[in-house]
This record gives C-alpha cells, structure tokens and sequence, in this order.
C-alpha cells in the first residue's frame, strides 16, 4: 500500500494525478482522508512524478484509535522497515480527530526499544503519522519540496515570459496524459511543460507559431538538462504539417487565453480548430487547460474525444480556468 500527502491547491486534481500515476504502476488509488491518498500499486516507483504532491511513502497501516495504533507498532519489526537513523514526524490535518499530542514520542520509543537510533535533526529514515479521520502510520519515501519547482517557475527561466504554468501544475497536466514515452505540447510557449516532462524521462516534442518562443524554449530545455527533444515553428490547429506521418502517444498543452486581440482568429475557433488538428495525431490522453467561458466539452465531444474529467482552478478575479483529461 501507498500514501500520498497532496496539496490542497486543486485536490481534486491532485487525487486524479495520483490515480493515474498508480495505473503506471499497475494499481489505483483506494480512497483518501482529507490531503492523504492511499492505495496500492505492483510498482510504486511512478509515484516519483509527482507534481501536485508533499510526500509520499509506504502505507504500514490506519487505525482507529490511538491505542490501535499504538499496539500495532509495537508488533512491527520496525528493522525490517527502518534503515539507519530515524525519526518519527506526526501531521496534524485540518480534520484530525484524535488527540495526537505524544503519539511521535510513544511510537518513536517504541522503535527505538527494538534499537534503531533516533535521529532528529538528519534522520535516514522518516516514520509518518497523519491525523484526519482516521489514523495513518506510513514511512516517506520521498519528500517534493517548493524549493525544487519554483526553480523552474517562469521567472527563474534564463528565457522567461510570464505565460506559464506553476511547474508543479504542468507537471501534473504531464502526469494526467500517463504518458510513458513521449509528450507533445503544440502551443509550447517557454517550454514549462516540455521541460517537466523531459526530467521525467519522457521524449518530448513542441511546437509554437512565434519564433522566439521556440529559440526560448530551446535555452530552457537545455539550461534544465533535457536533452531529448524536437522543438519547431508550427501551428497548432496544423500539427500534421510539422511532423509529417508522426502519431503521438500525450498531448499535455496550456493554449493562449487571450482575446481576439493578441490571437490571428477568433479565441474559440482556434481552440476548436486545434483540438481538431490534435484529435488527428493524439494516441491516448490529453491534458489541456482552457479558460472558465469556453466550454471545451461539447466541441470536443463533437470532434470524437471522451472528455474524462475536468478539474476548476479560480485563478484571480478576471480568470478561472479548467484543466481537462480527454482520450481520443
Ligand atoms: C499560454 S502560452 C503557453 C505557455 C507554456 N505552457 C509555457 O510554459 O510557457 C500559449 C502559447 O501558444 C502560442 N500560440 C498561439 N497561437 C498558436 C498557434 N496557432 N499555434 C501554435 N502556438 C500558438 C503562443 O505564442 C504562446 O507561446
């Protein structure tokens, strides 16, 4: 079994992009305690792209009282679980439902009675206690901290426009396509999404109809270290014309939310016409963002795709936005 801590930015969202990771990994989520995600999956490595996550780590067990919990761990042989040095961290969520004060303290005694050395300021290994409805015991496997996406975020790219995504979000939109192989983004941009699914290890392939954008995007693929990629002038309702015969396994895309202003034709007939020329080249998933007033459902529907799932984000007071899962 599996936990995830999730943010609690878009947790609906976040809940999907743990889903569909865990199918990566054979498995599927089973439920969840306010931001804890649990389920289970043959492979659980997967869960490392997480974007919209805190932690996640090896589920030992929930309980529904403190003495439970208190009597299960000292039946743990904590060695088997434990290397080297060890803390014990507890979270209290916002619906924490038990009395938590001393529970790090009366488990961390425990496993330090079967002589594993505690350590709290470095510690190896990070036993975790969550509070919400329920009690949950866990060891981290792996913490995602701020610190790492924010310095990818737009302003910390050496070529920076301030259109992108939080990297942790296109990295989510990434995930939400469960992609193995290869991404493509048609209105590329600065790269965001590109460069989040290039780390994971994805093939990655973009394009944008502005020059400038697509030399921009080569800088900051490489200042990040991807290497394997295509990126070209193109247009986005005209993929086929950019990669000849090519089919695609993803598509995970942010289009323009401008107006008729800054675009060359109508804001919803360029979203219409690209879902189209996207549909044409897309073998599985497509993760895409539009803005709240367009109604992205019934003009994919109508083009042939399944929209599986759409996730809200009120972004300021002049935007909210829908992030969309479809499948061809
Ligand atoms: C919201 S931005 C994408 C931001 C991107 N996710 C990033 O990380 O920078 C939309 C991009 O679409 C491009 N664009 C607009 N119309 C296009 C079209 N018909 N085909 C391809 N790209 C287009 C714009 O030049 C802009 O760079």
């Amino acid at each position: 079994m599996f936990y995830v801590e999730i943010l609690g930015m878009i947790p609906e969202m976040a809940k999907a992009e743990v889903q569909a990771l865990a199918e990566l990994g054979r498995g599927g989520v089973l439920g969840s305690d306010y931001l804890l995600v649990y389920g289970r999956a043959e492979n659980i490595d997967a869960l490392s792209r997480l974007g919209l996550a805190h932690e996640y780590g090896i589920l030992v067990g929930s309980f529904e009282s403190i003495e439970d919990l208190i009597e299960y761990s000292e039946g743990v042989e904590w060695r088997k679980l434990i290397s080297g040095t060890f803390a014990v961290r507890k979270e209290r969520m916002l619906n924490c439902s038990y009395e938590v004060e001393n529970i790090d303290k009366r488990v961390g005694a425990i496993i330090n009675s079967q002589g594993l050395k505690v350590n709290l300021s470095k510690p190896d290994t990070i036993v975790r206690i969550y509070c919400g409805r329920k009690l949950w015991l866990g060891i981290r496997i792996r913490e995602f901290k701020g610190k790492e996406f924010d310095a990818r975020k737009a302003d910390k790219r050496p070529f920076s426009r301030p259109i992108a995504l939080p990297p942790r979000i296109a990295r989510a939109m990434v995930n939400l396509t469960r992609a193995t192989r290869e991404v493509l983004d048609p209105f590329m941009g600065t790269g965001g999404m590109l460069i989040e699914a290039g780390l994971m290890g994805l093939k990655v392939y973009g394009i944008d109809i502005r020059e400038d954008m697509v030399e921009g995007a080569k800088i900051n693929l490489e200042y990040y270290g991807v290497k394997d990629y295509v990126v070209k002038v193109g247009d986005a309702t005209r993929i086929r014309e950019a990669f000849p015969g090519k089919t695609f396994e993803a598509i995970a895309t942010d289009p323009p939310y401008g107006t008729s202003t800054t675009l060359p034709m109508d804001r919803d007939e360029l979203y219409k016409r690209a879902l189209e020329s996207m549909y044409e080249v897309l073998e599985g998933y497509l993760s895409i963002a539009f803005p709240a007033d367009f109604d992205a459902v019934e003009v994919a529907e109508s083009i042939g795709f399944k929209v599986l799932e759409r996730f809200y984000q009120r972004v300021h007071s002049s935007l909210s936005r829908y992030f969309y899962v479809m499948r061809v």
